[in-house]
């Protein structure tokens, strides 16, 4: 594992990109996992920024992302199909039809887990996953619990994550209260992972999921066990680290 330090999250986001930029430009069809939230949106910034300049080009990138809220239409703008078109794909030259989420309003939940788990297969796996981790150390929706889930699978949020997501809604009553993600297991099949944390507040998470013990309790702690795995922080998130 590689964790490099950023001074603040302008930073974090910068190195974060140039990992992706590295990934894009040298493997130009590599298959990018994404992540949604508040962590990755200045990282996003940056590619778009740096593809209107000229120097990077998505023409042949495929993308899937790592969630999706269940029961949630893809124009709603919370819905996470909404976020990747807002912050990067309307952006850049990505061919629509090379990108891939969780289907929020498949009919049967168990087919859509099956269904997306094989989506990714059929494009050979996922060359570099970005994930963000939340403040009880989940990636993807993979909340803490008694084991690490092995395929895309269909959860039930968390109150601390319907709490932490509620300021992107009128109220908590109005987070959904399932979301697809990708399993544990879908997220160590990639052949490299970027995790990008920032902020204080999630700065005894990240110790414990980098050098405490490796447990279903703490989701990300699994990736002490990836052998490929950059972890790009900012000082406030690696405060904690002894
Ligand atoms: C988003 C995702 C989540 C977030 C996490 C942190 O696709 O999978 O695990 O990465 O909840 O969210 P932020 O970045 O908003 O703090």
């Amino acid at each position: 594992m590689k964790i490099y330090k950023a001074k603040d999250y302008q930073d974090m986001s910068r190195k974060a990109a140039n990992i992706i930029s590295a990934q894009v430009i040298t493997k130009p069809d590599c298959v990018l996992g994404l992540a949604t939230g508040s962590t990755p949106e200045g990282m996003y910034a940056q590619l778009v920024e740096w593809y209107k300049k000229g120097d990077l080009d998505f023409s042949e990138v495929k993308s899937v992302n790592l969630d999706e809220y269940r029961g949630m239409t893809r124009d709603n703008d919370q819905s996470y199909y909404y976020f990747m078109h807002k912050h990067l794909f309307d952006h850049v030259n990505i061919d629509p039809a090379n990108t891939h989420l969780p289907n929020g309003i498949a009919e049967d939940p168990q087919e859509e887990c099956i269904r997306y788990e094989n989506q990714i297969k059929s494009m050979g796996g996922v060359d570099l996953q970005l994930l963000g981790m939340g403040h009880n150390g989940h990636i993807g929706f993979n909340e803490p619990g008694d084991e690490f889930t092995k395929m895309t699978n269909c959860v039930d949020l968390q109150e601390s994550t319907i709490e932490a997501n509620k300021r992107f809604f009128a109220s908590a009553d109005d987070v959904p209260k399932q979301a697809y993600t990708m399993g544990i297991g879908t997220i160590m099949r990639a052949k490299r992972v970027l995790l990008m944390v920032s902020g204080e507040d999630k700065a005894e998470t990240l110790a414990k999921a980098l050098c405490g013990p490796i447990t279903p309790k703490v989701p990300a702690s699994v990736l002490q066990l990836h052998n490929d795995v950059v972890v790009v922080a900012d000082e406030a998130a690696l405060s904690a680290m002894k």
